[in-house]
This record gives structure tokens, sequence and C-alpha cells, in this order.
């Protein structure tokens, strides 16, 4: 694991998107695995601006996000599929074609899930693969006491997960209880991996990552075992390492 300990949130996100755009001038048909809430908003704000710039093309690259909300479709201003059109997709010169997201709306949820797997593997494989971090030590959806065999699968959210998005709900009530995630297993199978965390609150979730035992009880741990990590913290979140 590469720890790159930033000043601030400002710090972080052009780090993450300097990271992001070099794999995309290296590799133009890059598969790049994306992640929601509030941690990558910067980092997508600043790949605009280098797609703005004419820094970076994304007509051929790939993208396939860590999960969505079961239950919400995309025209749910709390889907993930709404954040990523109105936070990214919408901006740059992406092919609709080439965007990957569960579908919250499937009834058959095991066909869904077996198909994004097929597809991940069909475009072959992650090759970056950005991640935010839960307070509990989540990443994607996969909750303590996780599977870490899992592929994409259908998750039961925490009670803390549930707690803490609920900032983007109207009342805790309407946050969904279940959601679409890829596994743990499909996120080790990506080439690279670049967490990013930031704030305090984060700070227990990163030491516990990367100085504390691998163990379901912390998703994340399990990441000491991929070969090529960076995670990039502001001094916050790095506070506890
Ligand atoms: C989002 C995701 C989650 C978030 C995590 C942190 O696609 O998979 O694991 O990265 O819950 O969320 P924020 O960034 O809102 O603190």
């Amino acid at each position: 694991m590469r720890i790159i300990i930033v000043e601030n949130y400002e710090e972080m996100s052009k780090k993450a998107a300097a990271m992001m755009a070099s794999q995309i001038i290296l590799k133009p048909e890059s598969v790049l695995g994306l992640a929601t809430g509030d941690t990558p908003l910067g980092m997508y704000k600043e790949l605009i601006r280098m797609y703005n710039e004419n820094m970076i093309d994304f007509s051929k690259v790939k993208t396939f996000n860590l999960d969505e909300y079961y239950g919400l479709g995309k025209d749910s201003n709390q889907s993930y599929n709404y954040y990523m059109t109105n936070n990214l997709f919408k901006h740059i010169n992406i092919d609709k074609e080439n965007i990957n997201i569960p579908n919250g709306m499937v009834k058959n949820i095991e066909e869904e899930c077996i198909s994004y797997e097929k597809r991940i593997k069909e475009a072959g494989g992650i090759d970056i693969q950005v991640l935010g971090i839960g307070v509990n030590g989540h990443i994607g959806f996969n909750e303590p006491d996780v599977n870490f065999e899992a592929e994409t699968h259908l998750v039961n959210l925490d009670e803390k997960t549930i707690e803490s998005n609920s900032r983007f709900f109207k009342c805790i009530e309407e946050v969904p209880t279940k959601a679409i995630s890829m596994g743990i297993k499909t996120i080790m199978h990506s080439k690279k991996i670049v967490l990013l965390a930031n704030g305090a609150s984060k700070a227990d979730a990163i030491a516990k990552t990367v100085n504390g035992k691998i163990s379901p009880e912390v998703p994340a741990s399990i990441l000491q075992l991929h070969q090529d990590v960076a995670i990039i913290v502001d001094k916050e979140a790095a506070s506890k390492l």
C-alpha cells in the first residue's frame, strides 16, 4: 500500500484526478471503476476541467460503477445513476454505451449481478478502481462481516451506512436498505486501486485499513493484500495512522 498524505480535500481530489488522467492518457481505452458519495466529487470536477482543457479524452473509456441502490431508477435524483450523469458523464465525451452501473430496478437480481461481472470480464477487467470508504470500513457497499469471496451481489446496508447516507435523503426512512454492489473479489481483481478519504470521521476506518488485522469486520483491510493500492488521505483522515 502506498499512503499519500495531503493537506486537504482539494489536494486529495487533484492527486486522484491526476492518477486517473495519466491512466487515460497512457491507455485511452481504459476501464475505470468509479465510486459515488461526497468523497470523489472534487476529483470528478477536476477531471471535467482537464477534459475542457483538452488534456483528456473519454471517447474510448469504459466505466463500471461500484454500486447502486436497490429499488431506485436512473430518474430518481438519489440514485447513483443520476449522480454519475450529473457529476461527470454529462460533462464529458464518454460514449453512453460504455457506461455501466448496476440496474437497481431489475426483477431478476441474480441475473443482473452475473451479467455485470460478465461485462467487466469482457471489457478486460478494471484498470483502475476508485474507492471511498465508509465510517465502518466498507468499500462499495461491502459492509462489516463481509464475505471476501463475493462478486457483484445484493447487499443489506448496515445501520451506520443508512444513518450516514440519510444526509442525502429527506428522512432516514427514505434511504433504501439494500443495494447491488461489486463484491470484494470484483474489487480485488482491479489492476490498480485508489482509495480516497478525507475528514476526521474517516480516521478510524483508515487506521484499521492500513494497520489493523485483515478481517471481514473491516472490509477495506483486505486491500493490504492487493499489489497496487494508493491511499490518498487528507491530514484529518490520516490523524490516527
Ligand atoms: C459509493 C460507495 C461507498 C462510499 C462510502 C463513502 O459508491 O461505494 O462505499 O464510497 O460510503 O461515502 P462518502 O464519500 O459519501 O463519505
